[in-house]
């Protein structure tokens, strides 16, 4: 058995695929990200919440990054509406939660109410420009927010069938092989040559890695999830040790949310069952808005008790070559110019031309993969005359 506790003390199980659905119900049409809200709530990744959190959850969580019950939270997990739509409910109803065509939850709806959107912006990204990708999503979605416990009462369809695992099975499977620290890895990228050595400086301490990258809604320029899945198998396949790490993928929209993302990706990394996490440079962000190691310090800020999964933090890494191996600052005494730093637009330019980053940078078997799938990539925008 994993023993380590869900956040919040009880792991969710909010889905109920026998549940009949009132076709009275008023059809609310989710984006993206609340149905992936929607479903991350139910199987209890995002536990304690039950549900889209209504205006008392959401105002704390806002100012002072704790839910109305004092529990560590984040970031606000809302269900965005129009004020047309949200003219047509009142508390107490229950609504269906639909997107094209078919009803995957229900929810009670305890709380309407109009949030302030700029304050958000602030508060959780640490500005209000619409040239950050979540602030622009923010500011995209309905003006007013429907708050209440959800049902789920049909799962998604996902390209990611045999890697979709929920937190409970996890947590079993964790516990089935015997591992009883496990470090989670949030990744929206293809892992490179300074993500697998910061890994594997975490898997020479713990029992085992669970590489869990996010499939769901990233900004365009990020690199696919279905092309990034083969590339994630292609190096586990060869440079990992195959009985101690399990690849699932996180079926989460980005927020770009930096610190507060990082809080949010530990604590959810805890229901499925991970004892650590890695946070190193810049994590979940984007851009120039957060500090190199904001996200580190952020931790701070509580007691290591009520974040209750250990964090393991990282310097910038890279390779050196005079030390001829993979290293950071902290072993490192070599200047910049002995190490091998590509920003994302300089790999994402070289793999579009179908050149291989440099081996120091990237595995060759994942350079491949990702020159393959960004050819595939551009013959379908061609094909539907995109580009
Ligand atoms: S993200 O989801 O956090 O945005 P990303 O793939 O960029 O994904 O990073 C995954 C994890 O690796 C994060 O914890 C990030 O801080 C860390 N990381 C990425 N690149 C480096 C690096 N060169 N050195 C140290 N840590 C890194």
């Amino acid at each position: 058995m994993n023993m380590i506790n869900p956040h919040g003390g009880v792991l969710v199980n909010r889905v109920k695929e026998t549940m009949k659905i009132d076709g009275k119900n008023l059809g609310v049409e989710l984006d993206a990200m609340a149905l992936s809200d929607l479903e991350l709530i139910a199987i209890g990744a995002y536990s304690p919440l039950v549900g889209f959190m209504g205006k008392n959850d959401y105002e704390s969580v806002v100012e002072r990054m704790r839910l109305q019950s004092g529990i560590v939270w984040s970031i606000p997990i809302t269900l965005p509406v129009s004020k047309k739509i949200a003219a047509q409910i009142a508390p107490g109803d229950t609504i269906n939660l639909e997107s094209e065509g078919s009803v995957y939850g229900v929810m009670e709806v305890t709380d309407i109410f109009i949030p302030d959107k700029k304050r958000e912006a602030r508060m959780v990204y640490t500005t209000e420009e619409l040239a950050h990708p979540g602030v622009k999503k923010l500011a995209d979605r309905g003006e007013v927010y429907l708050g209440g416990p959800v049902t789920m009462v049909k799962r998604p369809d996902s390209p990611y069938a045999n890697e979709k695992r929920d937190p409970a099975l996890t947590r079993e499977l964790f516990g089935e092989r015997g591992w009883k620290t496990i470090v989670g890895f949030q990744t929206r990228n293809p892992v490179h040559r300074a993500h697998e050595y910061i890994q594997k400086c975490a898997l020479e301490q713990v029992d085992a890695l669970f590489l869990h990258p996010l499939v769901g809604e990233t900004k365009a320029d990020d690199v696919p999830g279905e092309i990034r899945m083969k590339s994630y198998k292609a190096l586990l396949e060869k440079y990992y040790p195959g009985d101690r790490v399990l690849l699932s993928v996180f079926p989460a929209a980005m927020r770009y949310a930096g610190p507060r993302e990082a809080i949010f990706h530990a604590l959810i990394r805890k229901n499925y069952g991970c004892t650590h996490f890695i946070v190193g440079r810049d994590h979940a962000g984007v851009g120039n808005y957060y500090g190199t190691y904001d996200a580190q310090k952020i931790f701070s800020h509580f007691a290591k008790e009520e974040i209750g999964i250990q964090t393991l933090f990282f310097e910038n890494s890279f390779y050196c070559e005079v030390c001829g191996n993979m290293a950071s600052v902290k072993t490192c005494p070599h200047g910049k110019k002995h190490h091998v730093a590509l920003s994302g637009t300089k790999v994402r330019a070289m793999l579009q031309k179908g050149d291989a980053p440099p081996p120091e940078f990237s595995r060759p078997e994942v350079a491949a993969i990702l020159i393959e799938g960004m050819k595939q990539e551009q013959a379908i925008r061609e094909k539907v005359g995109e580009s």
